[in-house]
């Protein structure tokens, strides 16, 4: 069609972007790919072929990587490690800038090759994907800059397996490579087998930037090769993002094994239009939302919560919309929606709409290509909050819907999902939207907006949604551990019973700590303490699986706690060591008296300085706002992770629970604490500090017993949101193991690093709080 067809019809005329470079790049590579491994291109072995997904067409042939390619890539990082962390920050920021500045000088190429593997619009790969990629380079190259300044405690991991999918081939490479490569880490990434094509192009312009060695190694090929780079003993550090449930069987293969994760999973993130909202806005915000990338989005706008007053329109306004969708070529800088990324996607989407037998389908009344994978926009209006396709993700252009009466009933709608990834509020009503944002769970919420990234904002989720921030400040920790060296880790034991120890003729069995009650263990066992001599000072209970669930239980009906003030809070934990202090003598003597040392004053004093400290804190561990690139705000705020399972200190009774309770619950947490295993005296005596305090029954809630008895009851409990441990046993393997479950976030080994007798308390915050990220953008 000429362009005076075009204006004498105003028929649509396609805009082609051209391949030719694009292609040209591939058959200068032979059409056949190896991997990068220490800064060379392998020759290519066996492997599969990767093709465009809107023509079926070859693009390249790509290697299977063996156990040794992947030795190799690991070695190379390995080898590569230290010289990288030791050129320093401002030496690393120059590599990051160049690649940045190299990204940018070849865009366009990136962006044709992007939609030609991944059947993208060239729209979005051009508009989005690759200036985003640029931009988290350049970020990037400022935190190595800073780091040395503003992370001085901070160093790298070491060798971090990366491993993404194949939704944002390029963008989810550069989230992983940049922090790590910035704080000092080296990498082995590999991209997901669809779409590997941006990722080895990358390879090339790391060459060009004259990259040392060994820093970045690309491996290709399929789960199968990811599963090796999760199982490789000399990784540091896994950083996943991809489905749920390749996410949990990760968490479960990496337990125990000291390796760090973060997981950036699935969703299925509520997109809330109330009766005020920009209804026009909003229809158009939904095109965005779940059609942005055919809806293969992890925080897709996939679950359409609609008031009730203004259903229909919104419905009908959407149909409309949606008939006017351009689906077709990627290249065509015209089309709104390009292929889904391959047969088998499309083949999974099919089928999941097929299978749903409630509300009512429409697809769009668009034209399909005849050839390639393309599936029709998709709305399917009426279901209800328990049907299949309200609650899992179908990871494709296909929005599902409901209404609701009532902002409360709209919060209880949108956190009704295992997941907690990301949500949209639409309405004019700021009041309303500031009052909706804190009360979803998810970790990035959008006000009258959807799908904003930026590399200065946080992006990741809670739930099963994942854990770990990419982005921002808050992303730099999923890539640093603290300098000091940790110790071995050493079992604390209990002091044994004396020869002949005489029988205390009056029963001193302690109770455990439920709901702001002293309560009577289930199963009915106790077990003794003794003293140095042998004496006994004391019965404590085993608590089991059944008090494991009634603490929970407590904790859960202490919800509101969450919504109290940090000065409230404060006020109560200056009040507990009002109440510690009071007792102090009491406190040191039974202390000495456990654990015979001459240590018990000096622990009940830093307990005291603990409560201080966490009242401190409660209201001044605050949010940030970052400085993104919009017209408007996004606020990182921070709340608290929900209910902490924690195993406490062994070696320090007293300090060791308050050490882990004041901060927790200062940051609006509900705990349930397992006391001392050697030591647990110190803990029960505590129950009667809490009974004369503010606590409100069920925010701390205290179990004595075994940590090993203790630990997978706590993590595996669905109703537990964390689980931390500072015993003196390594139990990381029971704990990461079943965390697995609902992917509660683990804080493991801590006896290592903590000094309890100089506490700094911002590493508990840190693992007391999530960092939600909320949007808001401003003007017309
Ligand atoms: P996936 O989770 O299987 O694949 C993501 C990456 O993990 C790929 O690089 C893959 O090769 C690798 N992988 C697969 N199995 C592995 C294992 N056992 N150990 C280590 N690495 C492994 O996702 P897939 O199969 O491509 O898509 C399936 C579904 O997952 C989609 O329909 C969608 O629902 C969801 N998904 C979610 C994404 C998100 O960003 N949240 C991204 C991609 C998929």
């Amino acid at each position: 069609m000429t362009v005076k067809q075009i204006f004498d019809t105003m028929e649509y005329g396609p805009a082609r972007e051209s391949a030719a470079e694009a292609l040209s790049w591939l058959v200068d590579q032979g059409d056949r790919f190896g991997h990068f491994i220490d800064g060379t291109f392998t020759a290519p072995g066996p492997g599969f072929d990767s093709r465009n997904p809107a023509t079926g067409e070859v693009l390249a042939t790509l290697t299977q990587a063996s156990d040794e390619e992947v030795n190799a890539a690991v070695s190379a990082a390995r080898r590569a490690q230290g010289k990288w962390e030791h050129l320093g920050g401002p030496g690393r920021a120059r590599y990051l800038y160049a690649i940045a500045r190299l990204l940018q000088k070849h865009a366009r190429l990136f962006a044709v090759l992007e939609t030609l593997d991944n059947g993208k619009p060239i729209r979005e790969s051009r508009d989005i994907d690759v200036p985003l990629a640029q931009r988290h380079f350049y970020y990037h190259a400022g935190m190595a800059q800073l780091m040395e300044t503003e992370l001085p405690d901070a160093q790298a991991i070491g060798v971090c397996g990366q491993i993404i999918p194949w939704n944002f081939p390029l963008l989810m490479l550069a989230w992983k490579v940049a922090p790590a490569l910035a704080m000092g880490n080296t990498v082995v990434l590999k991209p997901a087998e669809y779409t590997s094509l941006t990722a080895l192009l990358f390879a090339d312009i790391c060459r060009q930037a004259g990259l040392p060695k060994g820093v970045v190694n690309i491996v290709t090929g399929d789960g199968a090769v990811g599963e090796r780079i999760v199982a490789h003993p000399d990784i540091d550090k896994i950083a996943f993002t991809g489905s749920t449930e390749v996410g949990r069987k990760i968490r479960a293969a990496t337990a125990g094994t000291g390796k760090a994760l973060t997981l950036e999973l699935g969703g299925k993130s509520p997109y809330i239009v109330f009766d005020d909202a920009d209804i026009d806005s909003a229809v158009e915000g939904l095109v965005d939302a779940i059609w942005f990338n055919a809806g293969q989005v992890c925080c897709a706008g996939s679950r359409l919560l609609v008031h009730e007053p203004v259903a229909e329109r919104f419905h009908d306004k959407l149909r409309a919309r949606m008939d006017k969708l351009r689906i077709g070529d990627p290249l065509d800088k015209c089309i709104d929606v390009g292929a889904v990324v391959d047969p088998v996607q499309h083949a999974a989407i099919s089928a999941m709409v097929a299978s749903n037998t409630e509300g009512a389908v429409h697809h769009a009344d668009v034209a399909l290509p005849d050839r390639g994978c393309f599936y029709p926009p998709t709305l399917i209006t009426g279901l209800s909050p328990s049907d299949r396709l309200m609650q899992e993700e179908i990871f494709g252009p296909v929005l599902v819907s409901t209404t609701f009466r009532t902002p409360a009933e709209a919060v209880q709608l949108a956190n009704n999902t295992r997941y907690g990834l990301a949500a949209s509020v639409w309405t004019e009503n700021v009041n309303l939207a500031l009052d909706t944002a804190p009360k979803l769970a998810a970790g990035v919420v959008w006000v009258n907006a959807t799908n904003l990234f930026d590399a200065a904002a946080g992006f990741g989720g809670v739930r099963e949604s994942g854990f770990g921030r990419e982005g921002g400040w808050e992303g730099l920790s999923a890539y640093t551990r603290p300098k000091a060296r940790p110790k071995a880790l050493a079992p604390v034991a209990p002091m044994a019973a004396g020869d002949g120890a005489p029988v205390d003729p009056l029963d001193r069995t302690a109770k455990l700590y439920i709901g702001g009650k002293q309560a009577r263990p289930d199963g009915g066992y106790a077990h003794p303490v003794w003293s140095k001599r042998g004496a006994l000072l004391g019965h404590v209970p085993m608590a089991s699986r059944k008090d494991v669930r009634n603490a929970v239980e407590a904790a859960q009906a202490a919800a509101g706690w969450a919504q109290t003030s940090g000065h409230l809070r404060a006020q109560i934990l200056y009040y507990l060591a009002e109440n510690l202090s009071a007792r102090a003598g009491e406190f040191a003597h039974r202390i000495d008296a456990m654990t015979a040392k001459r240590g018990g004053e000096k622990e009940v004093q830093a307990a005291i300085q603990c409560l201080f400290s966490a009242a401190a804190w409660a209201d001044k561990y605050d949010g940030q706002v970052h400085g993104v690139p919009i017209r408007g705000v996004a606020l990182a705020m921070k709340e608290p992770v929900g209910i902490i399972g924690a195993l406490c200190a062994d070696e320090v009774p007293l300090l060791g629970l308050v050490g882990v309770m004041a901060p927790a619950i200062a940051m609006g947490n509900r705990v349930v604490l397992a006391a001392s295993e050697p030591f647990p005296l110190a803990a029960t005596d505590f129950y009667q500090v809490l009974e004369t305090s503010d606590v409100p029954a069920g925010v701390v809630n205290i179990l004595t017993g075994s940590h090993a008895d203790l630990a997978a009851p706590l993590a595996s409990h669905l109703g537990v949101d964390a689980v931390w441990s500072f015993s003196s046993t390594d139990l990381s393997g029971d704990i990461e193991r079943a965390s697995a479950g609902n992917l509660k976030r683990t804080w493991v080994n801590n006896a290592r690093a903590t000094d309890w007798f100089a506490p700094d308390l911002r590493p508990v915050l840190e693992a007391a709080t999530e960092i939600k990220t909320i949007w808001v953008p401003y003007g017309e």
